[in-house]
Order: C-alpha cells, then structure tokens, then sequence
C-alpha cells in the first residue's frame, strides 16, 4: 500500500488521498468572480486524481487582491460562481478548500503576464495597498499604515468570506499567512514596526493572526477544517525562524498546518527538491499539529517517501500539476496502487 493513496481525515472530512493541489493563483477574474478557466483548471485537477484542491488566494475584501484578477469572496456573485465550480469538484470525488487572502502592501500589482510589473497605479485598474506601516516592498508602491480602525476590521472581513466559502460549497478553508501578505507582514519584525498593540513583541505581531483564525474558526462549520499556510523562515537574517513561525501556530486551532517559505521580502532561497520538506517536519514535531509540506515535490515515489519519513501528513503538488493534471493518477500509476480513474479515463489507467 502507498500511504500516498490513503485517506486522510480532517474533522468530518474525509479525503480520498494525500496527494492535494496546492493554491496557484490564476490571475483570471473579472471583479473577483472566478470563470470558465477555473472551472477547467480545477475541474481537471479533481479528474486528475488530486484528493483536495485549495483554490487560489482568494481575496476577503477588494483592497486585498495581490493583482486585480485575483478571485474574491465578498460578495453573492463570487459565491454563485465558485458554487459552480465545488458542484463540479465534488461530482469528480474530489474534496475543494479556498484560500482566503489579504495581500497588505503587496496589492493591487500587475499579473505575472502584464506587459509592465510592480504597482498598478489607482485609475489603471489599481488602489492604494494597505500594510502594517507605510513602508513598502521593493519595487511596488507605498502602501497606505493601516489605522487601528482597519486592523480591527480584518478579523470580520476573514469570517464574513469564510461565511461566503461555506454558502459556495467548499469543505476547507485555508488562512493564508504565508508569502509576505497582510498576516505575514504583521507575524514578522522585518515587516512589522508598529507602535500599538499589534506591534513589538511577539505576541503582539502574532495577535492579527491568532485574532483572525478564531473569528474565522468561529464562523466556520464545526465539522469542516480550517488549515493555515505559513512561511517557516523569511530567508533574511532578523526576519522569522521557524522556531519563532512554531510558537505562533501552536494557538491557533488549525487542522492541519501547510508549510512554505518566504516571500516577505525579496531575497535568495536555496530551492532544490523538497527544500521545504525540514520545516514542514519541524513545525509537524514542534507544534504537534498534522502539516502538509509543499515546494518541488514533484514524483509519486517523492511524495511517497516524505510520508513515509513522517515529514508530513499530506503534500501539497504545485508546478507539477500545472505540467500534468493528472499528476496524481500518474503517481498512482507508478507506485501501482488503484485510484478511482474518471469512468471516461479508466482504459488509461494501467497500461
Ligand atoms: C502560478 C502559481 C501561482 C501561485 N499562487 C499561489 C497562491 O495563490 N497562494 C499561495 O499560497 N501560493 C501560491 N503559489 C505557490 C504554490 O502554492 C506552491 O507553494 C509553490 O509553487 C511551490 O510548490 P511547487 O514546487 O510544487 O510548485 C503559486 C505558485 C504558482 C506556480
């Protein structure tokens, strides 16, 4: 038996597998309303064998779009069009979560495709970002320091979409606080040199985050998972360890951790095959919660053996599965374990 192709469970639910997509965001909404391409990016992947997909960083409120093409869900239009598309995902067998998004001072830039990058200026399409201070990311616009109106609001604007996933038919929520957006900028002192009481110590870089994971955990079904994505390390010498990323978990009451790095501020990471596998295992022994560890995790006998390893409970397959939708079929294929095929598939299921 492949440990890959074994069911994991989450609260109520129950996933057909470990081999989860993980968020990629599409840059391809109109007013936050995900399309016909997210129907067919995801819809593919749920065919493909992927036990849960976590659709992209969705935004909790318009300001907290990283591009304006990002998907939102703040309001009745979005939750129609994603309702749609976790119709279609749970119809393959599949299970689908949402990762709900505030980008702080890393809004409102251009999509990876743009002819131009950084900022998109207020009247091409853009608005002033919003971050813990005034200060901005290398290369993008000032943001606006959020009042302590605008922090206090945060927590709501997470419960208010989490609200949204349910009604749109998602089983999973994930808080996304990983990747140098609003959460994450607020957890680091790189990033984060407020004077209130959300600034300065530990504790009260982490409170945005421990505020915000119990007002969406308090708005979201009992029986439903909410995970958290994290960055384990800045990369950045005085920026966050994975030590420091532990201690902020540990209260949270998340389900299930999902472990990546960087991204709060431009510097070298030493990506190579499973370079984030030592911290998903890290934080796995240290904050005693089930992970999932993500990046360059690319075969089935990979996957199959951080399992084994006990690094993680589940991986999470990014790039690979935009090379191949099917990549977790094509991983039970190759560690010959019988994964439900699509009945319009199954005569590709073995030879
Ligand atoms: C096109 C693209 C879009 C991404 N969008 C998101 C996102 O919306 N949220 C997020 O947390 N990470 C995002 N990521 C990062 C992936 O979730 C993943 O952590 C990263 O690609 C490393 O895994 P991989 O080596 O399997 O691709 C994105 C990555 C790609 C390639």
């Amino acid at each position: 038996m492949a440990l890959l192709f074994e069911p994991f469970h989450l609260r109520d639910l129950t996933v057909a597998n470990r081999a989860w997509l993980a968020p990629m965001c599409q840059y391809s909404a109109d007013d936050g309303v995900p399309g016909d391409w997210h129907l067919a990016h995801l819809g593919a992947r749920a065919a493909g064998g992927f036990g849960l997909l976590i659709a992209e960083a969705t935004a909790v409120v318009p300001e907290g779009r990283i591009s304006p093409r990002d998907t939102g869900l703040w309001n009745q239009d979005q939750v129609a069009a994603w309702r749609r598309i976790t119709e279609f995902v749970h119809g393959q067998g599949a299970a689908v979560g949402v990762q709900l998004a505030h980008a702080g001072r890393k809004a409102s830039t251009y999509w990876p495709w743009a002819p131009v990058s950084g900022s998109v200026p207020p009247g091409e399409g853009g608005w002033t970002a919003l971050g813990p201070t005034a200060e901005a990311f290398p290369g993008y616009a000032a943001p606006a320091a959020m009042t302590a109106e605008q922090v206090a609001d945060v927590p709501e604007q997470f419960a208010a979409a989490a609200r949204r996933a349910h009604a749109a038919g998602f089983d999973a929520v994930e808080v996304h606080a990983a990747h140098g957006y609003l959460l994450h900028q607020f957890l680091s002192p790189l990033t984060n040199r407020r004077t209130d009481g959300y600034g300065g110590t530990p504790e009260n870089r982490a409170r945005l985050l421990v505020e915000t994971a119990a007002a969406v955990r308090e708005a979201w079904p009992d029986g439903k998972p909410m995970l958290v994505r994290v960055s384990a390390t800045d990369w950045t010498p005085g920026g966050l360890e994975v030590d420091d990323v532990v201690a902020a978990v540990k209260g949270l009451g998340a389900d299930l951790v999902d472990v990546s790095t960087g991204g709060l501020v431009p510097s070298p990471v030493p990506v190579g095959p499973g370079y984030q596998v030592p911290h998903a295992r890290r934080v796995r022994q240290a904050a005693g919660v089930p992970v999932a560890a993500v990046g360059l995790i690319t075969s089935g006998e990979q996957a199959e053996t951080v399992l084994r390893d006990e690094a993680a409970d589940v991986v999470l397959i990014g790039r690979a599965a935009l090379r191949d939708p099917h990549w977790a079929h094509r991983g039970a294929h190759d560690l010959r374990v019988a994964q439900n095929w699509p009945a319009q598939y199954e005569r590709g299921a073995w030879r």
